[in-house]
């Protein structure tokens, strides 16, 4: 067996690419392992989303030429997609590296392998084949867990002038309903309990179904909810202009789909919002808001911002703040703008200096702390349905998740792994609830594992 290790950065869909390169290669005798070193094949799966997720992939390269040194037939490939833009510079700058590979192009990893054995230098593969990939990829084989990503869209044509994903992903492109559909069953047969859709622009998804009709994700949700042992659904990441009104219904009247929706929002200034070429105003967010909470009233909401955008204005960050205050978020994601190569937004002049950026980052992350903190308080006290995921670390524990995605610790038996049983919620340690399993499912607790 020949040693594989692979590191991901970065995005969810780059954790699902991670595990599909892992099934791709298992036939060619390589088995995971947990470390780099003594490894006969080392992916790193880059991000490329911000200038620190890029510089990451530079210093684990220089750890990596030591480690070669030790074992100089290690393959050392930058898969993701760092890999795409960028890809002869990476080998320019460090030489370490054998195989390139973006994130279109994995399945063709097998036949590089080959090739560097052949040939002296690295093998570079940066086209984007993207109705290729996914016919070439094989059943997936590798451990799903309780919860397993599924890609069903990938790329995006939105072009926010801030983001690399249109150039280093490509065009929007939609998996067919039937294949998504078969490998959803695939996963569950493994042992996942919860499906997580993914695409970058995954509300946009538009798939041809085998009767030659367009699927919306609203119908493919509904289809993959009739999978008897898929207890719950969700989708990730969303765009606002592509939440439809099936997408809105589909929320109260799906039980599996859950109360919990990742919806960036980015700024709440609609001055900012039309130069991110964002399509929508605060004022149609808010709106959306609305339409999802009155169609599916339990329903939390998390998003993503990006603070110091070149341009904006105090007046635009207290908009973002106004607008925080108004929705009260459970979770959120917050970066300073960072300028990538080859966007529209990194060619303005007006740039927010950095330690205004930091001021307005620090003052939006303890507003979203501390509606987080409230989401997780208001939990105190209630009874909700919880997936168990895997033991926890104290003995007897398990460690699962509420619908809001809230970590929850219980004690109770192992059995209880892949379902779902209902939680006292007791209390709040640090940013994980815990409780006490209902009395009927203590009885479960009580048969053996
Ligand atoms: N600078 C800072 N944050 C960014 N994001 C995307 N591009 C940039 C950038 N250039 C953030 C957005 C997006 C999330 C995945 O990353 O908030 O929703
Ligand atoms: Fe990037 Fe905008 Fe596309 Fe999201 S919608 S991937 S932020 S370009």
């Amino acid at each position: 067996m020949k040693k594989l290790f692979i590191k991901s950065y970065g995005c969810q869909m780059n954790a699902y690419d991670s595990a599909r390169m892992a099934d791709l290669l298992a036939p060619l005798g390589y088995a995971p392992t947990g470390e780099a070193k003594g490894a006969d094949m080392v992916i790193l799966n880059t991000c490329h989303i911000r200038e620190k997720a890029t510089e990451k992939v530079y210093s684990e390269l220089g750890r990596l030429k030591a480690l070669k040194r030790e074992k100089p037939d290690m393959l050392v490939t930058v898969a993701g997609c760092t890999a795409q833009a960028e890809g002869a510079e990476i080998v320019a700058r460090a030489p370490v590296v054998d195989l390139v590979v973006g994130p279109q192009s994995y399945h063709r990893l097998p036949e590089m392998i080959a090739r560097a054995a052949r040939q002296a230098g690295h093998v570079l593969e940066t086209d984007f084949p993207a109705l290729e990939k996914f016919d070439a990829l094989p059943e997936a084989v590798s451990d799903t867990g309780v919860s397993a990503f599924l890609t069903v869209q990938e790329g995006c044509d939105k072009f926010c002038t801030f983001c690399v994903v249109p150039y280093t992903r490509g065009p929007e492109h939609s998996r067919a309903p039937d294949r998504i559909i078969a490998e959803a069953g695939q996963l569950s047969a493994r042992g996942a309990r919860e499906i997580v859709l993914l695409g970058q622009n995954v509300n946009a998804y538009r798939g041809v179904g085998e009767d030659g009709k367009t699927w919306n994700l609203a119908r493919l949700i509904e289809a993959i909810a009739r999978i008897k042992s898929v207890s719950r659904i969700r989708y990730t990441t969303s765009h606002p202009r592509d939440m439809d009104d099936e997408l809105i219904a589909a929320h109260g009247a799906i039980e599996k789909l859950m109360p919990m929706l990742h919806l960036p929002v980015q700024s709440g200034s609609d001055t900012v919002l039309a130069a991110m070429n964002r399509q929508h105003t605060a004022d149609d967010y808010l709106c959306l808001i609305g339409k999802l909470r009155a169609a599916r009233p339990d329903i939390a909401f998390s998003s993503d911002f990006i603070v110091g955008f070149p341009g904006e204005s105090d007046a635009d960050f207290d908009a973002t703040m106004a607008l925080v205050r108004e929705v009260k978020f459970a979770q959120c994601f917050s970066f300073k703008y960072s300028p990538r190569p080859g966007t529209p937004a990194a060619a303005a002049k007006k740039l927010v200096a950095e330690p205004v950026k930091t001021a307005r980052l620090l003052a939006l992350q303890a507003l979203l702390l501390e509606q987080q903190d409230d989401a997780n308080r208001a939990a105190i006290g209630k009874t909700m349905p919880v997936l168990f995921e895997k033991p926890g670390r104290e003995k007897g524990q398990l460690v699962g998740r509420t619908p809001y995605l809230q970590p929850l610790h219980v004690q109770g038996s192992r059995a209880l792994i892949g379902r779902v049983a209902k939680v006292k919620i007791t209390g709040l340690t640090a940013n994980s609830l815990h409780g006490a399993l209902l009395a009927k499912d203590l009885e479960t607790a009580s048969m053996p594992a």
